[in-house]
């Protein structure tokens, strides 16, 4: 059908007759001389159709078949041209294939394109691009983020099968395990009331495998969750889920930094820092009020309850002298500049994090001490504090200083999130790539809604001790043995040594509050597999769309899922999710019960 791809046709190729297919991008009709930007996979090349009396044409011929053809062509009409390549007399700088061009000799339509519902050189907005997805991927930009998927996925995999580990597939059809998200159910037909879950993760067949001798596992695993879905999160998603035995963290998280740096240098030509930094998690959130701090902003906390234990300002002496509570001061270089609407506007935004308000001072000139602060707060706060302020803050002339007071955690959440954003705004957000690791995390969190402690990780994950009774005694302060890899502000990746003992793991359910009857019910057979000699593990899982959207250098991951749900978790181009006949419903033992009233 074709002999040459149309976004590889170069000089060498000048004066040879090349098939082309592809989709007409742009066609100009200049009337007896018509041009064509022909499209395939791997770039355009321009067409010509011209009067010619080439001997290519028949002698003495006006091409007056092809350039009737060609001034018919519309957008996105698929072709089949045969051309000669020549020398462009203008040459294009903004494609490949800008030095050349292709004399038409014959132009087949092979399927028109009927007018189309959007044009790619505008932008439809995301709806409709989803809505017809395959006109969408289409285009170059779709077609470069694509690549870059197949391209990291590519390298993934060679790099994994170098080194030995073993590809192996775990079920769809499964039992729940629990990732901390809803699951996905799969009714059983042959079970009546019965149903299978889809695997958050394979995390525990994973860790099974370990017991079952196939040291050094990985999968492209796709994952289901069942939670609301943002830019960094969809419904299904595909891991790189790597598990080894015989290992401890140290060896787990050389290798897969390893693993990164190697792909990061393939995909992307990009060295990234040897090693990562790494960081606790009690450091990043007190330095940024994140598990996943962006360190490319320079923007960081300064804690200042003890500066304001006892000023006038109640809400900052409530929090400063409150057990749980923080006081947290960020000063935004040339941040005095924000109008008082930009200001309320931050303030908006803190309190989608649950800030209840957000104090901020203006550094307008720093050697006049009051005199050159402009701050609702300051009348609350005596000399000796304000400068206290200053001094720990750093404060210089142009700076904001934006104060937020709560609990630890809301604290931290709102002036995290308004870091992020100041940062982004501001144009705080410095070059290149910043990976990290974050380790010591707690193992557990307590769940004001549930009354219980819930797993931080996952309930699979060892704690630092190694003692069921230390565990017990000390539960609420216990660090575990996860870790996650962070790259410029995002959780790419997450994993930990796991518990391989079956009396610690009964603990560690006990103390999430899963009975031990419960705990049979769900998870006797790792409980059973832990008893029959299971090696010390541990393993970690990548988010592949989370690194390919970096890598594409686009915000959501859908820019790099050919088929991603809308964050109202449909697909528009299938229309999934949708009714099913009662007679599919009655095989699969299910009434649907009414729609709860709004
Ligand atoms: P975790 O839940 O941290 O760990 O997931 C691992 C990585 O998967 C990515 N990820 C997602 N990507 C897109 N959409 C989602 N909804 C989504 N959820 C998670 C993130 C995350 O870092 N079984 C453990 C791994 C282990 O312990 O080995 C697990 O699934 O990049
Ligand atoms: P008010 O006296 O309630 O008007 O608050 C004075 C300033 O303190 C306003 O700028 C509020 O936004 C701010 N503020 C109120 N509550 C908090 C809080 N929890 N943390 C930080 N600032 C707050």
């Amino acid at each position: 059908m074709r002999t040459h791809f149309c976004g590889l046709v170069d000089e060498a190729l000048i004066g040879q007759t090349v098939t082309l297919c592809g989709w007409a991008d742009v066609a100009r009709n200049l009337g007896g001389l018509c041009f064509i930007d022909l499209r395939d996979h791997e770039g355009i090349v321009q067409v010509v159709a011209e009067p010619t009396t080439d001997a290519n044409f028949g002698a003495g011929q006006a091409n007056a078949a092809v350039i009737a053809a060609a001034a018919h062509v519309g957008y996105e009409d698929c072709l089949r041209v045969t051309g000669v390549v020549r020398k462009r007399q203008s040459v294009n700088d903004k494609i490949k294939t800008g030095q050349v061009e292709v004399v038409a000799i014959d132009i087949q339509v092979l399927n028109k394109a009927e007018p189309l519902p959007f044009h790619a050189h505008e932008n439809p907005g995301e709806d409709i691009r989803l809505k017809y997805r395959y006109l969408d991927l289409r285009t170059p930009q779709m077609q470069r983020m694509m690549r870059t998927r197949i391209k990291l996925v590519q390298a993934l995999r060679r790099w994994l099968d170098a080194r030995g580990f073993q590809d192996i597939e775990t079920p769809i059809l499964t039992k729940a395990t629990p990732e901390g998200a809803r699951d996905f159910l799969v009714p059983a037909r042959m079970h009546p009331g019965e149903f299978y879950a889809l695997p958050q993760s394979p995390q525990l067949f994973k860790q099974i495998l370990m017991m079952a001798g196939f040291d050094r596992y990985y999968q492209i695993a796709r994952c289901f969750r069942d939670e609301a879905l943002r830019a960094d999160r969809q419904l299904e998603f595909t891991q790189l889920d790597m598990e080894f035995a015989w290992v401890d963290e140290k060896i787990v998280q050389d290798m897969v930094e390893d693993l990164i740096r190697d792909v990061f240098r393939e995909v992307m030509q990009v060295e990234l820092a040897a090693p990562f930094p790494r960081m606790t998690y009690a450091e990043a959130m007190r330095r940024y009020g994140s598990d996943k701090p962006d360190l490319r902003i320079s923007l960081e906390f300064v804690d200042v309850a003890d500066i304001v234990k006892h000023c006038e300002f109640k809400v900052f002496t409530d929090w400063a002298n409150h057990e749980d509570g923080r006081v947290v001061a960020l000063r935004t270089p040339g941040g005095a500049t924000l109008s008082r609407k930009q200001i309320d506007d931050y303030a908006a935004h803190a309190a989608k994090f649950g800030a209840k308000g957000l104090a901020w001072m203006k550094v307008e000139d720093a050697g006049k001490g009051r005199e050159g602060i402009s701050s609702p707060i300051a009348k609350f706060l005596d000399d000796a504090t304000l400068a206290a302020i200053l001094a720990a803050t750093g404060a210089q002339t142009g700076d904001l200083i934006f104060f937020g007071a709560a609990t630890y955690k809301t604290a931290s959440d709102f002036m995290g999130a308004l870091r992020l954003k100041l940062g982004k705004d501001l144009g705080l957000v410095g070059e290149g790539w910043a990976p990290l690791w974050i380790t010591d995390f707690p193992m557990f969190e307590w769940d004001e809604e549930e009354n219980r402690y819930v797993a931080l990780h996952h309930p699979f994950t060892a704690p630092a001790v190694d003692d069921v009774a230390d565990l017990r005694a000390n539960a609420k302060t216990a660090v575990s043995r996860g870790y996650d890899m962070v790259l410029n502000g995002n959780e790419i990746g997450g994993g930990s040594i796991r518990i391989h003992n079956s009396a610690m793991q009964s603990a560690v359910f006990e103390l999430l509050g899963i009975g031990a009857e419960e705990a049979e019910g769900k998870f006797g057979f790792l409980l059973d597999a832990l008893k029959y000699g299971a090696p010390p593990h541990g393993g970690i899982a990548f988010g592949i769309d989370r690194i390919a959207a970096l890598m594409a250098g686009t915000e959501s991951i859908r820019d790099v899922i050919a088929f991603p749900k809308t964050t109202t978790a449909q697909c528009l181009m299938t229309g999934a999710p949708s009714p099913v006949p009662d007679k599919q419903l009655a095989e699969v033992h299910i009434s649907i019960r009414p729609k709860p009233q709004a």
